[in-house]
């Protein structure tokens, strides 16, 4: 079987193949009834460590759509808190004899660690500082869907440029974004205070910019980025006002942007410190609640196409 644990791992035409796949779930769950039996009998846990409202829920809504068996442990409920170890913890949930385990941890690699003891394909629903690849999906899904909504091609993104702005230095989804994109042929600039950019991200391609103004000039696509002061300690944190002054997404800012240039941002969103309320809400720049509509189909194509080996149905090796 096959894990989904990092945009990194995977091909661009898995990339497509995913989008494509995902075409059918949004269409089923724009109707009124929603439900399809593809994963009929099957067992799916969602084990998260972490916090979460939009990437529980959606992974929890896509595998019922699919007819199958959903569990949720909710690790401060679980024998975590007594003591029991990631790996004790992955041997049991394999012993269970899931089909599919969805994991969220805040340990970089703590989801490849889990997949490597258990027996049915894991999908990482973030780890760590590392990836958040059904973000980066859903993301490109909703991207494809706007663009396709104003007539513009949308089979890739060559020729586009997206700014991600906010605390780089933490964020899974700017990681598994960056990689996405560029996969897709878009450009992209990451800009951040100087605090809060890795060192050598240079070096996976992105142009780095430290000047929110100067990121956003000409762009055809922003998005905002929470600052995670969950996983802050040493770095120098600026206060939400100052953030907000040299980093917040104001109407005033957007305009150094393409002149339609969309509005992205995974949520939660912090209101008033990286974007305001103004832009978050434009009805015809912002797809923020598209992207969390595409959460739900993305998942449900993960979801489907990984379990496909074990279910005897061909699954993405007919991408090539
Ligand atoms: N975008 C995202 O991962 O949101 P949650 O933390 O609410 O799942």
């Amino acid at each position: 079987h096959r894990d989904l644990l990092a945009i990194g791992k995977l091909e661009r035409h898995e990339i497509l193949y995913l989008l494509d796949e995902a075409e059918q779930w949004v269409d089923l769950n724009r109707r009124a009834a929603k439900q399809s039996e593809a994963l009929s009998g099957l067992t799916i846990i969602n084990a998260f460590f972490e916090n979460s409202t939009r990437t529980l829920l959606s992974f929890e809504i896509a595998g019922k759509r699919l007819g199958a068996d959903v569990v949720n442990m909710h690790a401060a409920q679980s024998s975590v808190k007594k003591g029991e170890t990631l790996i004790d913890t992955a041997v049991t949930l394999n012993a269970m004899r899931a089909d599919a385990i969805v994991i969220r941890h805040g340990s970089s690699g703590a989801v490849e660690l889990i997949a490597s003891k258990v027996d049915c394909p894991v999908l990482n629903a973030g780890d760590g500082t590392h990836e958040h690849p059904t973000q980066a999906l859903l993301d490109a899904l909703a991207l494809r869907h706007a663009l396709d909504g104003r007539g513009e091609s949308a089979d890739d993104f060559t020729g586009l440029t997206v700014t991600i702005c906010g605390d780089i230095l933490h964020s899974r989804v700017a990681r598994s974004n960056l990689l996405c994109l560029q996969a897709l042929g878009a450009s992209v600039r990451l800009c951040a205070p100087p605090s809060l950019m890795p060192q050598g991200i240079a070096e996976m391609g992105a142009e780095v910019f430290h000047d929110f103004d100067a990121a956003l000039a000409g762009c055809d696509v922003v998005m905002m980025l929470r600052l995670q002061s969950e996983r802050m300690s040493g770095q120098f944190i600026p206060s939400a006002a100052e953030y907000h002054h040299l980093y917040g997404l104001t109407k005033e800012r957007l305009d150094r942007a393409a002149p339609d240039a969309l509005v992205m941002h995974p949520g939660p969103m912090n209101r008033g410190v990286e974007i305001d309320s103004e832009v978050a809400d434009m009805l015809d720049r912002s797809i923020i609640t598209r992207q969390v509509e595409m959460g739900v189909a993305i998942r449900m194509a993960c979801l489907d196409v990984l379990t496909r080996s074990a279910r005897g149905v061909e699954g993405w090796e007919a991408a090539r």
